[in-house]
């Protein structure tokens, strides 16, 4: 996993057909998916239940490239593991997930995966500003978790804060929640580099008909690059 800032299309299959989780990844790939985003989430952490690292590793080999995996769920670290042995490539936790995120970023590099670290609307940067250089990625949620198709909610101001404390590192700014091409431009501009989209990425299209994933992701990527030219 080569590091770079360039913009990365990361569809959510939180939108997609749940019933064909193997399908809907090779379709959105074939259509121009950088990353696949993958929801987990507990009933507890967020008001929502989705699936655990079981269904991770039924998924992971119709995935060619990165499985991005998002835990809305405390605690972390007893499922680490679990998450590593699925074939997570990046394995996000949130800092308010519990008081040992140092912790938990420790371990989860420990077991052979990219560190992220997400953060909820309320939650200001500089809840990670001690833990910059223990991770990979920094996921500002422009939503708040545990469902998709809800409004964006502006963090601008916290995006580019986060650029300019992260400075050299190689890490990734990832925005999840509302992403569309309206929406995107905005958070490329402030210097996200991986945007997740699931309802903007999956609809229109299915497992029979993907061309419209093609069309949704390239409009979304167009619009987040039109802020370089
Ligand atoms: C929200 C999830 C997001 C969600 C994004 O809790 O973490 O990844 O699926 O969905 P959209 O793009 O529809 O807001
Ligand atoms: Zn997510």
């Amino acid at each position: 996993m080569p590091f770079d800032r360039t913009i990365k299309i990361a569809p959510s299959i939180l939108a997609a057909d749940f019933a064909d989780f193997g399908a809907e990844c090779a379709a959105v790939e074939a259509q121009g998916a950088d990353w696949i985003h993958v929801d987990v989430m507990d009933g507890h952490f967020v008001p929502n239940i989705t699936f655990g690292p079981a269904t991770c590793a039924a998924i992971r080999p119709h995935i060619k490239g990165v499985m991005d995996v998002h835990l809305m769920i405390a605690p972390v670290d007893p499922y680490i593991d679990a998450f590593a042995q699925a074939g997570a490539d990046v394995l996000t936790a949130h800092v308010e997930a519990g008081p040992h995120i140092h912790r938990t970023l420790q371990a989860i590099r420990g077991a052979g995966m990219k560190a992220g670290v997400a953060l909820n609307p309320g939650t200001p940067a500089s809840a990670v500003a001690e833990v910059l250089d223990m991770v990979d990625l920094i996921c500002v949620m422009t939503v708040n978790p545990g469902f998709g198709g809800q409004k964006f909610i502006d963090m601008t101001a916290k995006i580019s804060a986060l650029r300019d404390m992260i400075g050299d590192r190689p890490v990734h700014i990832e925005i999840d929640g509302g992403v569309d091409p309206t929406t995107a431009p905005l958070v490329a501009k402030a210097g996200a580099d991986v945007l997740v989209a699931g309802s903007a990425v999956f609809r229109g299209g299915s497992v029979s008909d993907p061309a419209p994933y093609g069309d949704n992701i390239r409009a979304i990527r167009a619009a987040a690059e039109g802020v370089w030219t």
